[in-house]
């Protein structure tokens, strides 16, 4: 084939890439795609695996002091449910063409990034409540988008996602409920992690949408659905109602419906704080990745086990045939 072939098969895979994008179906991994397309979802969906298994450590650290077998129990389970986010977005990710080792070996080297939020830590048992109200509620309300997401691999892996971050806001509310209803000490513990925990929730959205350099291509790509700040808006509207049921504060003095918007005005954000965590000067930010690393190196035997068994099992299959 000529060079010439190349191009016209290219502009000619453009157009087909384009059609489907507009007519609402999915790209697949064998289809042709704009690189930049493949390196945008490349981006974004190894970085939220990456959050989801980094997003394991701050709660993962309270399983052992989780104040009864039942919450232990649902701790547990909760924190192995973003372990399986994790797997599932790590193989949607391999499909556009890049290996896990790649993806992992730029977590741990820091050119990749997660979820910020992450980087902050876990003081008390409050905390998991906050968490599973604020951080998956946040989560939840960017992922609901994602499950129409144009690429097909990632859009399937969220649908599962969704379903299980919606039991992990509700138990985390639930926890935050029991507490609001408590001693006076199990109520300032959890407005105290209200308090904490709120505006780094509002830093998950990313930046404003004017400063926000790739989200008007993913907007066009229909990667992202909804802006930054219209999801943060969802987000601040749906929590200013939930806070009432806890009988506890948002802490934010500019928080106040606006009758002309049909939505609640808030304060502005820190962003020299959001930017300081992105660069890597969170409260943990050294510490979350040196756990990662610790992981990745005392689970290499179990790498090398499976991948001995796999070739024992290929031969064994190879020698009856
Ligand atoms: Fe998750
Ligand atoms: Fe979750």
């Amino acid at each position: 084939m000529q060079t010439h072939d190349l191009v016209q098969k290219d502009s000619f895979g453009e157009k087909i890439f384009e059609q489907k994008i507009d007519n609402e179906i999915k790209i697949e991994p064998k289809d042709w795609m704009p690189e930049a397309y493949r390196k945008t979802n490349i981006r974004q969906v190894s970085q939220h695996a990456h959050s989801e298994i980094v997003g394991m450590l701050p709660e993962g650290a309270w399983i052992s002091r989780a104040p009864s077998l039942k919450r232990k129990a649902i701790l547990i389970a909760k924190v192995q449910d973003e372990a399986g986010h994790g797997l599932y977005l790590y193989s949607a990710c391999e499909t556009l063409g890049i290996t896990r080792e790649e993806t992992i070996n730029d977590l741990h080297s820091g050119k990749a990034k997660y979820s910020s939020i992450f980087n902050y830590p876990t003081k008390t048992w409050a905390d998991i409540g906050a968490i599973g109200w604020l951080v998956d509620g946040a989560a939840i309300m960017n992922q609901v988008m994602l499950t129409r997401t144009s690429y097909g691999p990632y859009a399937r892996a969220m649908v599962r996602i969704c379903k299980e971050e919606s039991f992990h806001q509700r138990q985390g509310f639930e926890i935050l409920l029991m507490l609001s209803k408590g001693t006076d000490e199990q109520k300032a513990m959890c407005q105290d992690a209200i308090d904490r925990w709120w505006w780094p929730s509002l830093m998950m959205f990313g930046p404003h949408d004017s400063e926000s350099t790739n989200s008007e291509q993913s907007m066009k790509w229909k990667i992202k659905r909804k802006t930054n700040d219209e999801l943060r808006q969802n987000f601040v509207d749906m929590c200013a109602e939930q806070v009432k049921v806890l009988g506890m504060k948002i802490p934010d003095d500019k928080l106040k419906w606006n009758e002309q918007r049909m939505h609640y005005d808030f304060g502005e954000i820190n962003w020299d704080e959001f930017w300081n965590v992105v660069k890597g000067n969170g409260p943990c930010n050294k510490e979350r990745l040196d756990a990662r690393k610790k992981a990745w190196e005392e689970g290499e035997w179990v790498r090398e086990a499976a991948a001995a068994f796999a070739e024992k099992r290929k031969t064994k299959q190879q020698t009856a045939a």
